[in-house]
């Protein structure tokens, strides 16, 4: 065991402003809003709120049509913001201008988009202000149509929907269920939560992403070991931190396969429309192992946050067990160490694992860290109070393989992984150049994720 107390490296409690940790809100950013004649329109005062709520300037402009469905008043107090309609306002002739509003906008967001507004903006239509506004606008486009599922399957809607793709808006697909019809089918405008999902996505995408083009491993969660068809040995793990740091991860434009066990959470909207997360679910440490020897050949980097179990019953029963003696012995054997596994074949990829120890903390995550081959170990110590499993906030130190340490103080989760993602970001910087992952030429493609 090396004694060595790391040398401590200075703590990194200030907020760098990275990409992915500035896009955690929608702080300044500039939205003008759509909304067209839709029942779907009624959900606009949510969305409304919601982008609100994340720090965004919003301005409404309404089609004459969706006024039957919400009043301009709701949304012009929610956005704090008068919402045109028309051309110019009846009441004092004053000139709405679509011109000034596409070029305020960072982003102009159609929801709900009916058929026929759809079909308008494919055909460059512009008979009236948010068509106008549309046709000026020199932002991106979000459209999030809301109609029947006949009218949204119809080929002349899907051919004006793959016009707008094609000249760069982006499309929010509509999602399946109950319609106002009565009918039930796809075409019900996502939902306003995921719509602010994909705008932060979007803004996301469009900040600097210094992980973009790497691929990353991710582990996750605690493993599951079958004693039979209803019992099993498992442990405490959530997969709350190994969850922020894929989340981190793709948020700052890294492509992650995602390796998990058993948890009780599930991906962010933010990070499943990104569409950068890829969820594998390995249940066993077996699977795991098998899961992630197919992996990482494949990646830049990974980082083992699973709480595997170093031991699993010799025997997996077919049927339910029965009491019988009083006394009785469970036979288990080794589980294969991923983490050593792939820290002893990581070539010139980066490789970080987790340490979750009780007592002697820092020897035990520095043998670790040793044996494992490790680039850097997260420690976090059960005496710490609010780390560890099942919290939304840790407490970790970074160990790292050149002998420095940093320790931080309690936060958020997702702000740990933000720190996390930090060192592995320095980490990769300093192997880029040096060589492919291999030790040889560049990363093994041919894999998309
Ligand atoms: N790990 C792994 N495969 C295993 C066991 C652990 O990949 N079979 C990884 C974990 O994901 C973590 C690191 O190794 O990143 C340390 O896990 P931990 O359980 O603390 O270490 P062990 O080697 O199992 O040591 P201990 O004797 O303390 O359980």
């Amino acid at each position: 065991m090396r004694r060595t107390p790391f040398r401590k490296r200075k703590s990194f409690n200030r907020r760098r402003p990275s990409a992915a940790r500035a896009v955690m809100t929608l702080e300044g950013k500039r939205i003008v809003l759509g909304v067209t004649g839709s029942i779907a329109a009624y959900k606009a005062a949510i969305l409304v709120r919601a982008l609100v709520k994340e720090g965004a300037a919003v301005r409404v402009v309404m089609t004459p049509l969706a006024k039957q469905f919400i009043a301009p008043l709701t949304l012009a107090t929610l956005s704090r913001h008068p919402v045109p309609v028309e051309f110019f306002n009846p009441e004092n002739g004053e000139w709405n201008s679509h011109v000034s509003l596409g070029e305020w906008a960072d982003l102009l967001l159609i929801a709900p988009a009916t058929a026929n507004t759809i079909a308008k903006m494919a055909a460059g239509v512009a008979d009236n202000l948010l068509l106008t506004t549309y046709l000026s606008a020199k932002c991106p486009v979000m459209v999030a149509p809301a109609m029947d599922l006949d009218m949204y399957r119809h080929p002349a809607t899907q051919r004006n929907l793959d016009a707008l793709r094609a000249v760069g808006n982006r499309i929010v697909e509509p999602g399946d269920g109950e319609l106002a019809s009565g009918l039930v089918g796809k075409g019900r405008m996502e939902e306003p939560e995921a719509i602010a999902a994909h705008v932060r996505a979007f803004f996301a995408e469009a900040a600097p992403q210094p992980l973009a083009g790497k691929r990353l491993l991710v582990t996750a969660g605690g493993t599951v070991e079958r004693l039979d068809p209803v019992r099993y040995i498992t442990n405490d793990s959530t997969g709350k931190m190994g969850f922020a740091i894929a989340e981190e991860l793709a948020a700052r434009g890294a492509e992650v396969a995602l390796i998990r066990g058993k948890v009780s959470v599930s991906l962010s909207a933010e990070a499943k429309a990104s569409g950068r997360v890829r969820e594998t679910v390995a249940l066993s440490a077996e699977e795991m192992h098998r899961a992630c020897l197919a992996e990482f050949p494949h990646c830049d980097g990974g980082v083992m946050c699973a709480a595997v179990a170093d031991y699993a019953p010799v025997e997996t029963a077919p049927r339910k067990l029965k009491k019988q003696e009083e006394r009785w012995s469970l036979e288990l054997r080794r589980t294969p160490d991923i983490a050593a596994e792939l820290g002893a074949a990581k070539g010139n990829r980066v490789l970080a694992g987790f340490a979750l120890e009780t007592d002697r903390e820092l020897e035990n995550a520095a043998g670790k860290l040793r044996r494992k081959g490790l680039d850097f170990i997260v420690l976090n110590s059960l005496r710490d109070a609010g780390a560890g499993f099942g919290f939304d906030t840790n407490k970790i130190s970074v160990l790292r393989a050149d002998g420095t340490r940093t320790d931080y103080p309690l936060k958020p989760k997702r702000e740990a992984a933000a720190d996390i993602a930090d060192v592995l970001e320095a980490c990769l910087a300093q192997r880029q150049g040096a060589a492919g992952p291999d030790g040889a030429a560049a990363p093994e493609d041919g894999k998309k994720h």
